[in-house]
């Protein structure tokens, strides 16, 4: 059950990249607005995530591949992303036939609310092609506060805490 439910938020988090309008808050400069339509160069289309977590120390790793549309062509996949820790060398870019095509140049974290992680690549991610996107190895923390990711704690019917 908690596992469960560690997937969906995985799954609600990464898929809010699709709409980044619904963060757009009222009043807010125009430059902000241009930032939070980025992530609409690519959509996003098939999420295949994979977590394994630790309760032990309450922290999980995990990877995802998620198949993207470019609309747009762009250098840059922007992902919302919560208190995770993404390591940059296992990211990587297929085509449709599964070969690696591009490499990433640099990633940075939105130093704001916003929570984006900019994935900047080589050479340009052409519009209307598919690619597969591939972070091999991410971790974060378990815990009751974060939005992202959290530790579901339920009693069952025998009164157990899971
Ligand atoms: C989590 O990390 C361990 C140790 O590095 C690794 O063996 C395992 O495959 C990872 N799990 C996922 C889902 O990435
Ligand atoms: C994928 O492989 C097929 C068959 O070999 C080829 O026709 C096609 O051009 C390849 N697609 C890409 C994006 O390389």
């Amino acid at each position: 059950m908690s596992l469960l439910s560690l997937v969906i938020a995985v799954l609600l988090n990464l898929v809010s990249a699709q709409s980044p309008l619904a963060h757009t808050k009222i009043g807010q400069s125009k430059s902000l607005a241009k930032d939070y339509l980025l992530p609409s160069h690519v959509k996003p289309s098939l999420y295949q995530v994979k977590l394994e977590p630790n309760f032990d120390f309450d922290i999980f790793n995990g990877s995802v591949r998620i198949t993207i549309s470019v609309v747009t062509t762009t250098n840059a996949v922007v992902l919302h992303t919560h208190q995770l820790t993404i390591e940059t060398a296992s990211i990587s870019l297929l085509d449709v036939n599964g070969t690696v095509v591009n490499s990433v140049a640099g990633t940075s974290f939105s130093n704001d609310d916003k929570d984006f992680y900019n994935i900047g690549f080589e050479e340009d991610l052409v519009a209307g092609s598919v690619y597969t996107l591939v972070i091999d190895s991410f971790s974060g923390i378990l815990n009751s506060e974060n939005d992202g990711f959290y530790l579901a704690k339920y009693t069952d019917e025998e009164g157990n805490t899971n």
